[in-house]
C-alpha cells in the first residue's frame, strides 16, 4: 500500500445491514453483505489508521487489527457511532441502514391469522447525518445506493446530510453493489467528483481510502 497516509487517524466505518425486529423470530433487513465496509476497514488499517468497524450482522471475518463492534438494529448502530464520535477523525458510513423499523416489536411470535396483516413502520434516525451535525464532527463520508438518477440523488444526500464526501453506487446494475465482490462508484464532494470503474471491492477500497485521505488532508489544511 502507498505509505501510511492515515497514520495516527482513527477511522470509524459502519458496514453491513441492520435488522429491525418484528417479533422474537422475524425482522426487516436488506441484502448488504458487509463486503464493501470490511474492505474499507482493511484498506484504512493498511494505510496506517486505527480502525473501528461498527458492523451489522454479516458472516465475514474481522480484518486484522481492526476493532469490531457488533450491532443489530439501526438504533444500536447509532448508539455505537455516538460512543466513538468524539474520538473519531474520519467516519465512513457504508452500512445499509434500514430507513424504517416496526413501530412496535411484538413480545411473542406473531400468529398466522387473516389473509392480510398491516405493519406500521416508523422512521429510524439518520446515523451519518447525526454524526455529520455533531459538535465534535469528524470528516464524514456517506454512501448512496441508488437505482435511478444516481448522480442527482447522491449530490442531494451530500448536501442534505452535511457530508464531506459521498460514494455513489448504482445498485440496479448486475455484478456490482449489494452482495457482489465488485463495485463501481463515483465519489462526490462539494466541488469535485471522481469516477471509479468496476473492480474488486478490495481494490476499490484502497483507491477510495487514498482519495478520502487526500481530501481530508486538504480540508484540514484549509
Ligand atoms: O455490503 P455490501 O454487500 O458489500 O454492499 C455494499 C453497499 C451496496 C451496501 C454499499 O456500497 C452502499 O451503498 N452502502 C449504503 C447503503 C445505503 O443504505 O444507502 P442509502 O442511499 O440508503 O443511504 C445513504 C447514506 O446514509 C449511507 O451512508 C447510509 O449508511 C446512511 N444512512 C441511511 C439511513 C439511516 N437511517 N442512517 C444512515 O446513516
Amino acid at each position: 500500500f502507498e505509505s501510511a497516509v492515515l497514520d495516527g487517524c482513527h477511522v470509524v466505518i459502519t458496514a453491513g445491514p441492520t435488522r429491525e425486529a418484528l417479533d422474537p423470530v422475524r425482522y426487516i433487513s436488506n441484502h448488504s453483505s458487509g463486503k464493501m465496509g470490511y474492505a474499507l476497514a482493511r484498506a484504512a488499517q493498511e494505510a496506517g489508521a486505527r480502525v473501528t468497524l461498527i458492523s451489522g450482522p454479516v458472516t465475514l471475518t474481522t480484518p486484522d487489527r481492526c476493532q469490531r463492534v457488533n450491532v443489530s438494529s439501526a438504533l444500536e448502530m447509532l448508539d455505537a457511532a455516538l460512543n466513538v464520535v468524539s474520538d473519531c477523525d474520519i467516519f465512513i458510513a457504508s452500512a445499509a441502514v434500514a430507513d424504517y423499523r416496526p413501530a412496535a416489536v411484538a413480545e411473542q411470535k406473531i400468529k398466522k391469522s387473516g389473509d392480510e396483516i398491516q405493519l406500521t413502520l416508523v422512521k429510524n434516525p439518520d446515523i451519518v447525518a447525526t454524526i455529520a451535525s455533531h459538535a465534535e464532527r469528524p470528516f464524514t463520508v456517506g454512501f448512496a445506493a441508488e437505482t435511478t438518477d444516481v448522480a442527482a440523488y447522491a449530490k442531494g444526500k451530500l448536501a442534505r446530510k452535511n457530508l464531506d464526501m459521498i460514494v455513489a453506487n448504482d445498485v440496479s446494475q448486475p455484478g456490482i453493489g449489494f452482495n457482489s465482490d465488485d463495485n463501481a462508484v463515483t465519489l462526490y464532494w462539494p466541488d469535485g467528483e471522481q469516477a471509479f470503474a468496476a473492480m474488486s471491492k478490495q481494490a476499490l477500497a484502497r483507491e477510495l481510502i487514498l482519495a478520502i485521505a487526500q481530501r481530508y488532508t486538504a480540508v484540514l489544511g484549509d
